[in-house]
């Protein structure tokens, strides 16, 4: 079992989020989630649905753990406190900047920055296009710290053929850089053998 940290933000596709959280408790994982403000509205209005609503399948799972993003004092505000990887999903470009500033003033950034100086894998699904140069000096410099930069960037070489699969196996994919294999995972296998069918 492993211990991840997901977070929120106020960027476009919450149903990534879901999925993350979905497919880490089915597999027994721990998920200790937290939400911006801002997340937590794109969330209920791209879903449709209450965010209260939406939490409320994930809360009946005793796996699922839920902070406050004011909570500072928090145990995964810590870097004593173990946690396998973190990944923010979606992440606003406002979270980013601020994580590549230093600023540490909600638990979603502190936690950010404890992954980054206890060397934790940190998935930052960056969320926005066109992109600026700000969005992407931003992008580079935490990647140079060992950020992973995963925008949710759909393959299509397995051909899905709903929103659904897609949203599955970009989400799939961001838990494989956690070291995380789930069967949502797009996997190439090299044959090219149908191609012309
Ligand atoms: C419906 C909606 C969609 C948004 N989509 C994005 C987005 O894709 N990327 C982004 O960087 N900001 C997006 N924003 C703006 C952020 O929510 C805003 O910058 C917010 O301050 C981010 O704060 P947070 O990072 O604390 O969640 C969106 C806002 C709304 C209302």
């Amino acid at each position: 079992m492993k211990r991840v940290i997901v977070g929120l933000t106020g960027a476009s596709g919450s149903l990534l989020a879901q999925s993350v959280i979905d497919q880490l408790l089915t597999l027994g994982h721990e998920v200790h989630f937290v939400a911006s403000k801002l997340g937590e509205k794109v969330m209920a209005y791209e879903l449709e649905t209450p965010y209260e609503t939406v939490l409320a399948a994930f809360k009946e799972n005793p796996l699922f753990h839920l902070y406050d993003n004011d909570n500072l004092f928090a145990a995964i505000s810590s870097g004593s406190f173990p946690i396998d990887g973190m990944c923010i999903v979606p992440c606003s470009m406002g979270t980013l900047g601020k994580i590549a500033s230093g600023i540490t003033d909600t638990l979603i950034c502190r936690a950010a920055d404890v992954s980054l100086k206890e060397r934790r894998p940190l998935v930052l699904m960056t969320r926005e296009t066109p992109l600026n140069g700000i969005h992407l000096e931003n992008m580079l410099k935490l990647s140079r710290y060992g950020a992973v930069i995963m925008p949710p960037v759909p393959a299509f070489y397995n051909r899905p053929q709903t929103v659904t699969a897609i949203v599955e196996q970009t989400a799939a994919r961001a838990l494989r850089t956690l070291g995380i294999m789930t069967e949502a995972y797009p996997v190439w296998n090299g044959e090219f053998g149908d191609v012309d069918e």
